[in-house]
């Protein structure tokens, strides 16, 4: 067995997702099922060079974790040979500006979404990278989801028929953090430091849509700040100046119509903290992170409307289970995966840079139209 090692500069690792779902569940996971296995026999072995602000923080993940590569120091960890990728877990703000300068150093790049702050910028970084010649990757983590993919399972072997509409529900009631701390980071809630949820969720529902679906090709947004003062990390009050609830309309390619609420804002009465139901002609189907249910045309009961009487009917029992059929790994490390392949092995990857910029696209039109009041066409995006 050959073991290549791959340097990984792993910033903002002391962040919820760097930390997480990147660092834990990725990169250790690997490391600890022996690493990546190619066909030929070779196993890919991440070996993370931590980077962050906080020496202290730094040097407190690396000993949990047994690992003794960290620095405060990005442009040094950018400048070792053994480093052969950059990934960027950081606040979204200072995400451009290191990703310029892991360019310049010649690394392959994979980072959180949003790509940018804009998409300009984010194309600029698309064209930067391509001048380089490396190879990028974005997270689209949403599309590993089990319940996702065994929705993209349904629409591939043809359940739906003529898909017809997809309504989503994401959200969450997340605390002010007066009374009990707030459980996201604060910048989320001020717009001036890179927060707000439809830059933070329409990146998201761009791939999703586009992926199981079809592209957007208008969005409609209303966005809310339902709450308008919060309680920082410090106990500190503070103006909530970013959106926190968003509801849009998306018009996909082919005539489907997607309205997804995105909230943290509201509180759950759900199954699951995201959930997406697919009407279609033949059947319908609610997916969720992890669950998926269906209702086919044949077995459809007839509800018919009487406010005068009690529901006598269990909805909820009408549906049935989609199995499993298979195991589903983390969709970070899933993804992480597919990345180390593209870049060791040469292997097909196309949630790139670009595919990163018409996240951020869709996140800035989304923006455009609640701010404007007005629907907005989505146009093509070339390199
Ligand atoms: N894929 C997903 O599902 C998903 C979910 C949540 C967040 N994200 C993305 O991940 C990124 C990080 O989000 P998070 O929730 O982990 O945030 P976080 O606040 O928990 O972590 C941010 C990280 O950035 C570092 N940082 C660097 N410069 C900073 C600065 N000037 N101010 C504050 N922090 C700074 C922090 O030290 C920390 O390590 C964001 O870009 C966000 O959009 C993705």
């Amino acid at each position: 067995m050959t073991r290549r090692s791959i340097g990984i500069i792993v910033n903002g690792v002391t962040g919820r997702m760097g930390y997480r779902q990147h660092l834990v569940r990725s990169l250790l996971a690997l490391r600890e099922q022996g690493g990546l296995a190619l066909p030929d026999g070779t196993r890919i072995w991440p070996e993370p060079i931590l980077v962050g602000r906080d020496e202290g923080r730094l040097r407190a993940v690396a000993e949990r974790h047994g690992l003794t590569d960290w620095t405060t120091d990005l442009s040094a960890a950018l400048a070792r040979e053994d480093a052969e990728i950059y990934f960027d877990a950081q606040v979204t703000q200072q995400r451009e500006k290191a990703i310029r300068q892991a360019i310049e150093a010649g690394k392959h790049i994979y980072t959180e979404k949003p790509l940018a702050e804009s998409s300009a910028a984010a194309m600029e970084l698309v064209r930067a990278a391509d001048a380089a010649g490396i190879r990028t990757g974005v997270v689209q983590d949403k599309l590993f989801l089990p319940g996702l993919r065994k929705l993209k399972r349904l629409i591939d072997g043809g359940f739906f028929g003529r898909i017809l509409s997809v309504r989503g529900e994401f959200g969450y009631w997340v605390f002010e953090g007066d009374w009990q701390p707030a459980q996201r980071p604060s910048w989320n809630y001020r717009v001036e430091d890179g927060g707000g949820i439809i830059m933070d969720m329409f990146p998201h529902w761009q791939y999703v849509l586009e992926e199981l679906f079809a592209p957007v090709r208008a969005v409609t947004c209303l966005a809310a700040t339902h709450i308008p003062q919060r309680v920082d990390e410090a106990g500190r009050s503070y103006p909530a100046t970013a959106d926190d609830a968003a509801y849009g309309i998306f018009e996909l390619e082919g005539g489907v119509v997607a309205a997804l609420n995105s909230s943290w804002c509201t509180r759950v009465h759900r199954d699951e903290l995201v959930e997406f139901h697919v009407d279609g002609t033949e059947g319908s189907a609610v997916a969720g992170l992890r669950r998926c249910r269906v209702q086919h045309r044949a077995v459809t009961p007839k509800p018919v409307w009487n406010p005068d009487l009690p529901a006598t009917e269990d909805f909820r029992a009408q549906w049935t289970e989609v199995p499993d059929n298979e195991e589903f790994d983390n969709g970070f490390k899933a993804q992480w995966e597919a990345f180390l392949r593209h870049v060791v092995a040469g292997d097909p990857f196309h949630w790139d840079f670009l595919a990163g910029v018409r996240g951020v696209q869709l996140a800035e039109l989304g923006l455009e139209s609640a701010r404007e009041g007005r629907r907005v066409e989505v146009p093509e995006l070339t390199r």
